[in-house]
């Protein structure tokens, strides 16, 4: 057991929840866009600005994922781009779709790939490009208009893979996906919506994400079932209640870590992360390829950490066969950046006990 755990979800409580339940009680319906589900894709959609009809709930990210990459009809058995620096989901969820997940370096800077770079990348591939999926990692903001350019100019599939951007998304006609996990900044245990200013896109979402039925019984498409249950959006509902609230102690204890860091030329926070956004994830990156041993000095002193996206999503037994280029930004980010405790209620005292520790292994050897 550790003294001070990576993370603590929580998620809203039971009295909370209260209301939304005794709805279901009143209305028996369980699931199939029934009135809760529909009325959170209506304030989600809020939430951005948008009007109702843009956003599509789903049982999951990693299946709305695919879902997004389906809608859009990229050539069968064509390669989809991704960055190698994401979570194993975004490579899942290209099988899924009928693709092949391709993988390709990210930029130092931004962690992520870049759409103005992107076009040389395709020239090089091994196959046919179909599809494209950008990733926001740990919720860092994106340039989402260079995308919407770049789908607009090549025609091609794109998906943003905003998992853990709940706070940072930007709208725009490109469909994103966000997770509801309950490790997320707003939670609902298991969930997730896609999200498009493009309004054609929910119909064929909710159709993939149901049998293949729109308005009939019989399947006009291959699909899943992934639909968003009447109890997960309650918990959706309760969790958007109290989101102001949420965000400000995830940006809280992220200006405690920042505060912690001042002055350190040796361990960095992500651009911006917990000032213009919030994340519920706190990566820490060092000047040194430092990971396993700042890891195994946290350890030592009963502090879990983690290395989120262990080697990159190229690096697992399952998607080690897929395409990819050489990826050394990739390789080095996986040495030298580790997740570290991060929840609501972490207080200054371990907070200032984490940077102590990884200031002190960081500096070893400097
Ligand atoms: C980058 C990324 N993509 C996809 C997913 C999958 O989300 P879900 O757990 O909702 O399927 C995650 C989950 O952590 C993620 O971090």
């Amino acid at each position: 057991m550790y003294s001070i755990p990576i993370m603590r979800p929580k998620l809203p409580s039971a009295d909370r929840l209260a209301p939304y339940l005794k709805s279901i009680d009143a209305s028996r319906l369980y699931s199939n866009f029934g009135p809760l589900a529909v009325s959170l894709e209506d304030r989600l959609a809020e939430n951005y600005g948008l009007d109702e009809g843009t956003v599509a709930t789903v049982a999951n990210a990693t299946l709305g994922l695919a879902i997004a990459l389906m809608v859009q009809q990229p050539p069968p058995g064509t390669l989809c781009v991704m960055p190698a620096w994401t979570f194993v989901a975004s490579a899942h969820a290209a099988v899924m779709a009928g693709l092949t997940p391709y993988f390709v370096d990210v930029d130092h800077e931004t962690w992520a790939i870049d759409a103005n770079k992107l076009l040389d990348e395709i020239t090089r591939a091994p196959a046919p490009v179909g599809a494209i999926m950008p990733v926001m990692p740990f919720g860092l903001p994106l340039d989402v208009a260079a995308w919407e350019a770049f789908r607009s100019r090549t025609g091609l599939a794109v998906v943003i893979d905003a998992a853990a951007a709940f706070d940072s998304l930007v709208p725009s006609a490109v469909p994103s996906v966000v997770s509801l996990h309950a490790t997320k900044p707003l939670g609902a245990g298991e969930g997730g919506f896609i999200m498009s200013t493009d309004a054609s896109i929910r119909q064929a979402v909710w159709m993939r994400a149901n049998f293949g039925f729109a308005g009939t019984r019989q399947a006009q498409t291959v699909a899943f079932n992934a639909k968003l249950s009447e109890y997960q959006a309650a918990v959706g509902h309760a969790a958007l209640d109290e989101w102001d609230q949420v965000r400000a102690e995830w940006s809280n204890a992220a200006k405690e870590y920042r505060h912690a860091l001042r002055g350190s030329n040796h361990v960095r926070l992500q651009q911006g992360f917990g000032e213009t956004w919030i994340s519920s994830t706190c990566l820490l990156s060092f000047a040194q390829p430092a990971a396993d041993r700042i890891e195994q000095s946290l350890a030592d002193c009963g502090i879990e950490a983690r290395r989120w996206w262990g080697a990159g999503a190229h690096a697992h037994p399952a998607t080690s066969s897929f395409p990819r280029v050489v990826v050394p930004v990739t390789d080095a980010l996986a040495r030298s950046t580790l997740a570290v405790p991060f929840y609501r209620e972490i207080n200054a005292t371990e907070i200032n006990r984490v940077v102590e520790v990884v200031l002190a292994a960081a500096e070893v050897g400097l």
